[in-house]
């Protein structure tokens, strides 16, 4: 592992940039501002190499860019509608930041924040990442102490452990919003990629992206990809869950039993036979098709970002749960412990 400067914040906090490599040729970058990934080097079938997440290359593109490019999300990743909720009785006020809702965990989020770094000790390279989000912060209750350990397997693993604790009862979601293109970031459309979700049901939402409460079988809809599919094969259907999200901004309900590491999706690009696969111990993941950048961010290599460049997939909590008592709680109680972990695993076909 190496470590770099990285730059300083408007407010004069240092930035480190770790390096961690293994042998079989994965090297992935990490910055302590918002925990981003910044550069993930992953080999295609011929063995070469390719940089496959979005970002820039100084702290000033992270700081001026407004979509979450690789950055550890939270308090609250995704959506919890019209910024507010209720907690034992106590109604809780965000700060509203995406149409009528709250997204990200406010103005301020966890991708903002500079994290403490220390290297763990031992086989694997791992780097482990702490931010203390302060009682009412952005709003939410409760002193949080976040911990997220990076770590780059021999199996060319980036596996992100979560874990949590708080001194008052508050809601909580984290995630990694990695943009990946698998022909290397920059290329100008991801939606050849052929994907596949460990999916039965999604959750279907309203014209503000919040979830309607009902859990829909992808059955019959655009939303099946239960077999390997183009992600942009229906895309442009005539479908009102497409036409509200602008493509697809769903989160999908992972099959299997929450809280055990299992297969939630996998992603191929045809062209250069780079795969990824996403196991994940939480209940959702949101795919989100990268349907809002529109060209104006100019990325490490000097290209634009288009609109569907890239394609997340965000392992969470489903969005807006707070307000939703039939969803996996949220809910982390006061002298209880969060965990949760989600390994992107790459290869090549
Ligand atoms: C959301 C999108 C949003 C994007 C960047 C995703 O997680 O679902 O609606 O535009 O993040 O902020």
């Amino acid at each position: 592992m190496t470590k770099q400067p990285f730059g300083k914040t408007a407010a004069g906090e240092t930035v480190d940039l770790y390096t961690l490599a293994n042998s079989s040729g994965v090297e992935v970058s990490i910055a302590t501002y918002g925990g981003t990934v910044t550069s993930l080097k992953t080999q295609d079938r011929a063995g070469r190499i390719a940089d496959v997440v979005l970002g820039f290359n100084d702290l000033d593109g992270y700081v001026k860019a407004t979509f979450y490019a690789g950055a550890l999300v939270g308090r609250y990743a995704n959506r919890i509608a019209k910024g507010r909720f209720a907690l034992n009785g106590v109604e809780y006020t965000l700060a509203v930041n995406n149409g009528a809702n709250s997204l990200h965990g406010g103005l301020k989020g966890f991708d903002k924040a500079v994290w403490a770094a220390r290297e763990l000790p031992g086989g694997d390279p791992a780097l482990e990442l702490t931010y203390v989000s302060q009682d009412g912060e952005e709003g939410y209750p409760g002193k949080l102490t976040v911990t997220v350990v990076y770590t780059l397997t021999r199996f060319n693993e980036l596996r992100i452990d979560y874990a949590a604790e708080t001194s008052k009862d508050t809601v909580l979601n984290l995630t990694n919003h990695s943009y990946f293109n698998l022909a290397g970031e920059g290329n100008a459309d991801a939606m050849d990629h052929v994907l596949r979700v460990n999916a039965d049901r999604f959750t279907p939402v309203d014209a503000g992206l919040i979830p309607t409460s009902e859990l829909r079988p992808v059955e019959g809809t655009p939303f099946d990809f239960r077999s390997p599919m183009a992600i942009g094969a229906r895309i442009g259907q005539a479908d009102e869950q497409l036409e509200r999200g602008c493509g697809y901004d769903h989160n999908f309900v992972v099959n299997g039993k929450m809280g055990t590491l299992r297969d939630a999706a996998r992603a191929v690009d045809p062209k250069s036979g780079r795969v990824l696969e996403v196991l994940t111990t939480e209940p959702g993941i949101q795919l989100y098709a990268a349907n809002f950048l529109d060209g104006t961010a100019i990325g490490k290599s000097g290209k634009p970002y288009q609109r569907r460049s890239a394609f997340c997939l965000e392992t969470q909590r489903f969005p807006d749960s707070p307000n939703h008592p039939d969803f996996p709680t949220s809910v982390l109680r006061a002298g209880q412990k969060f965990a949760s972990t989600t390994v992107f695993q790459f290869s090549a076909a």
